[in-house]
């Protein structure tokens, strides 16, 4: 048997090779919109005071309101700083208008803006008790405030704002001609009668406040919210030491 050769296989047809698939396109970038082009931001909202009309209590009124009435209808209606455009009530003031002892608090707090009257809310109550432990009421002594609209939060009044209001309280210090005022708090100490030291540092130590013709005794001493905080002997007893300081005053000087 003859050796059998295998046949040289049949060249096989390929078919020709497949041309390789081009590569995925790249995935097209998503197109984005461009960035708006920044805003520019909105300016603060600042609080333009009117320059005239009943927003407006002009120096010359104020100065001619000859009696505290004429003086509060003058500027019931002031909108001079930004806390006139937020008030419920404008808070004047009260008590006799020919009080001997006058007390000078910061401002209106919640309940003093919703009622228009001077310390009726805790710190009212407590002041009313501090005035009735020198043998006085109330409605013997003459009452009001560095600012007579409540700053928001019961927040201290900004020194613009004090400073719009200012001219007003010294009016009606002109007007009830008091013999002594008594400041309650660190605000009227500074704003009124311009000084800056603590008032636990300064308290019961005679001041002086000049209004018009007249230097008027100033007694500091602290505001009752803070004898509220802060409710112990030792801060009872320096208000209490400070208003005796202020009635032998008045009555040295009802005597003389
Ligand atoms: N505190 C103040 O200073 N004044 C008020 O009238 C009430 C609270």
């Amino acid at each position: 048997m003859g050796l059998l050769r295998p046949e040289a296989p049949a060249p096989v047809d390929l078919p020709a090779a497949a041309p390789r698939p081009a590569p995925p396109a790249p995935a097209p970038v998503p197109m984005r919109a461009p960035a708006p082009a920044p805003r520019p931001s909105p300016s603060p909202v600042v609080y333009t005071p009117p320059t005239e009309g009943p927003g407006c209590p002009s120096t010359e009124s104020v100065a001619a309101a000859a009696d505290l009435g004429a003086l509060e209808a003058a500027i019931q209606g002031c909108l001079k700083c930004p806390l006139g455009a937020s008030r419920i009530r404008f808070v004047f003031g009260e008590g006799d208008a020919k009080a001997r002892l006058m007390f000078v608090g910061e401002g209106p707090g919640r309940d003093e803006d919703l009622q228009g009257r001077p310390f009726v809310g805790k710190a009212g109550e407590l002041l009313d008790k501090m005035i009735g432990a020198i043998g006085l009421e109330r409605r013997q002594v003459y009452i009001a405030n560095v600012v007579k609209c409540r700053p928001p939060d019961n927040r201290t009044p900004a020194p613009e704002e004090a400073k719009a209001c200012l001219g007003y309280l010294r009016r009606q210090i002109e007007l009830i001609r008091p013999t002594v005022i008594v400041t309650l708090g660190a605000t009227p100490l500074r704003e009124l009668v311009g000084v800056s030291e603590g008032v636990t540092k300064v308290r019961g130590q005679w001041k002086q406040l000049t209004v018009a013709d007249r230097t008027i005794p100033v007694m500091p001493t602290f505001h009752p919210a803070y004898v509220l905080r802060q409710y112990t002997q030792d801060v009872r007893k320096a208000v209490w030491e400070d208003l005796k300081a202020a009635k032998a005053w008045i009555d040295k000087d009802a005597a003389s």
